[in-house]
């Protein structure tokens, strides 16, 4: 049986949690008299939690103290955590579940990488922790997307190469990331925006039946 590693990207791609991230950071923002808009937000897709500050400091043109820095930091996830509290297995995206339960009933490697701090708290309200074998997230790596350290540290757990494996993202550093791993790239959302993917879908829903057989012989 042909197999393939399957790595998920997870908010934006799993869970629709990329509107809290833009809200946390909004109010965040707005706290430094910082504009920020949902085109600031996009550059911020998969970009870790001090980057993320690091940029939207540099789009403002301000500096801080160390101490502002980290309380600032703390106090955007806290606002996120206070926004995701009632997140449950309906807020998974559409077409994911049965995208996942259809790679376990085959047989398929299964990884989460995520930039997130978060991911393993999220997926257990979402009830979909025990789907995963390998889950690597914000806690496990050094270096952030568009660094591959988080895909390739996630297929090389589950024990693949990396020319054998497929990433789902919804952000362009992403898809950056897995392109330079050498790994397939499917992009979820604006094909405007993730051009450099190999593939692009609005939802997992847009994705022809038997695609999963497809991806099994896709190459790079
Ligand atoms: C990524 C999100 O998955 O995780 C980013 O796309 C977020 O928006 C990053 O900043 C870090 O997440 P967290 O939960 O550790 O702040
Ligand atoms: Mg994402």
């Amino acid at each position: 049986m042909k197999k393939k590693a399957f790595i998920f990207d997870l908010d934006g791609v799993i869970v629709d949690t990329a509107k809290f991230h833009f809200v946390a950071w909004q109010r965040l923002a707005a706290s430094l008299d910082i504009n920020f808009t949902e085109k600031e937000n996009e550059q911020l897709k998969g970009v870790s939690r001090v980057n993320s500050l690091k940029k939207i400091l540099e789009w403002g043109d301000k500096q801080i103290s160390e101490d502002l820095f980290q309380s600032k930091m703390a106090q955007k996830n806290q606002e996120y955590l206070e926004l995701i509290k009632t997140l449950s297995t309906d807020d998974i995206l559409p077409g994911v579940h049965d995208f996942l339960i259809k790679l376990r009933q085959s047989g398929q490697p299964i990884a989460l990488g995520s930039a997130s701090k978060n991911a393993r708290p999220i997926l257990e309200k979402l009830g979909i922790m025990n789907l995963f074998d390998v889950i690597v997230d914000g806690t496990d790596v050094t270096k952030a997307k568009p660094d591959p350290e988080v895909f390739l540290s996630a297929c090389g757990q589950l024990q693949m190469q990396a020319s054998e494996s497929v990433v789902f993202e919804d952000s362009l550093a992403g898809i950056q990331a897995a392109n330079s791993a050498g790994m397939i790239s499917i992009g979820l959302g604006d094909p405007q925006i993730l051009k450099e993917a190999d593939e692009v879908f609005q939802t997992f829903t847009q994705m022809p039946e038997d695609y999963i057989n497809s991806l099994l012989n896709k190459k790079k």
